[in-house]
Formats: structure tokens, C-alpha cells, sequence
């Protein structure tokens, strides 16, 4: 079955090939020329993955999905949640990204947070959502070098390393985004 994946990024398009395993080709933006920003308006993670879901479904009627994910603070009232990638700025600096959180959350002794990731599958006139999350807390400094993002400040619950001190692999055990891309393969498989 074709698919096509609405992100530019190829990395995680690679990514979730994988995760997806045979049976599923993966179609990414770049091979089909797309390179349009598509503007996330949305106030949440599944209002910008519909849009993004919608946009590419609307311009090569395929079967298609798109992927948000936010890191949602307990405390800041689940900041910074859909705006996570351009928290510390426009230039989505995830260095100042993370030296925002931690300043806003100084003093604070409840560091409770999750990240979230809402997937939309679009196919004829069928609307799917699924989610995956991972609880865990902000330290106060980063520590690790792998990962991306927020990574060298998150520890997973259940875990006493950040996601930045480990491998794809081991991350992957407790990440959001393997969570969410279980249901749809569950989902895609059943289909
Ligand atoms: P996206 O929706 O996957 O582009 O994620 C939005 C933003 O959330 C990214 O730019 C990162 O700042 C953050 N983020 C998403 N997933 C992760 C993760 O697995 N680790 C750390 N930060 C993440």
C-alpha cells in the first residue's frame, strides 16, 4: 500500500518506514516535489496534524498522514505544547529552546511534563487519529548528547537517564512517537 508521509523530513520519513515495516511504501514530500510550508495555525497538536493530514490529501488525493508532537508542562499549563519547536524563537533553536523552559520553570519544584504526538490518517473520506505519549520530568540542567529537541532535559518515568543519554533504540521503547506509529501500523495492518 502507498502512503504518503506529510513531512520534509526525510530522516523521520526513513524512520517510520522502518517502524512500518513491509507491506507499506512511504511517499515524502521531497519525491513528490511538495516543498510548500504548511502553516500550522492550529492551537493543538491535532488541529496542526489535520491541517497538514488535510493540505497534502487535498493536493494528490492519496492516502496520506501527518505527525505533530509537543512537550506539555504540567506547570506552564502545558507549555510549550504546539509551539515546542519555536519556544526560545523563530530560528527553532532547540539550545534556546531549552535554556526558556528551564528558566520559566526556576524555583519549581513540580517538574511533571510528557511529550505527545497526535497522528491524522487521511483516506477517502475517513479521518483517523491516534496518540502516543510518554510521561516523565524536566531536570534542571541538560545532560546527553544523542537525540534531538528537548531531549538532554527529559527523563522518561521509569527511567533514571535522559532521552539524549539514549540510544534510537532504547529511546524508542519509550517514546511517544513509537507509541503513536504502533497504533497506525496496528491500524493500517487491520485495514
Ligand atoms: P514535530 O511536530 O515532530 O516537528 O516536533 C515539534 C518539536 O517538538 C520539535 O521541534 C522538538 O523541539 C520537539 N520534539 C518532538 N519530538 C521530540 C523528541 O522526541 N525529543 C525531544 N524533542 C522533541
Amino acid at each position: 500500500m502507498k502512503l504518503i508521509f506529510a513531512s520534509h523530513n526525510e530522516n523521520k520519513v526513513a524512520e517510520i518506514q522502518n517502524m512500518l515495516g513491509e507491506g507499506f511504501h512511504l511517499i515524502s514530500l521531497k519525491e513528490l516535489c511538495f516543498y510548500d510550508e504548511i502553516p500550522e495555525t492550529a492551537a493543538t497538536l491535532e488541529g496542526n496534524s489535520i491541517i497538514k493530514a488535510e493540505t497534502v490529501f487535498e493536493r494528490f488525493q492519496m492516502p496520506c498522514f501527518a505527525d505533530d508532537t509537543g512537550l506539555e508542562v504540567d506547570v506552564l499549563g502545558g507549555e510549550p505544547g504546539v509551539y515546542s519547536a519555536r519556544y526560545g524563537g523563530e530560528d527553532k533553536n532547540a539550545d534556546k529552546n531549552m535554556d526558556l523552559l528551564l528558566k520559566n520553570l526556576q524555583g519549581n519544584s513540580n517538574r511533571n511534563a510528557r511529550f505527545r504526538t497526535v497522528i491524522t490518517y487521511r483516506i477517502q473520506d475517513e479521518t483517523h487519529q491516534f496518540e502516543g505519549a510518554v510521561e516523565g520530568s524536566i531536570i534542571n540542567e541538560k545532560i546527553g548528547v544523542c537525540g534531538f529537541g528537548y531531549d538532554p532535559i527529559f527523563i522518561p518515568k521509569g527511567s533514571k537517564k535522559t532521552f539524549a543519554q539514549m540510544s534510537t533504540e532504547e529511546k524508542n521503547t519509550f517514546s511517544h512517537r513509537a507509541r503513536a506509529f504502533e497504533k497506525l501500523r496496528i491500524f493500517l495492518r487491520q485495514g
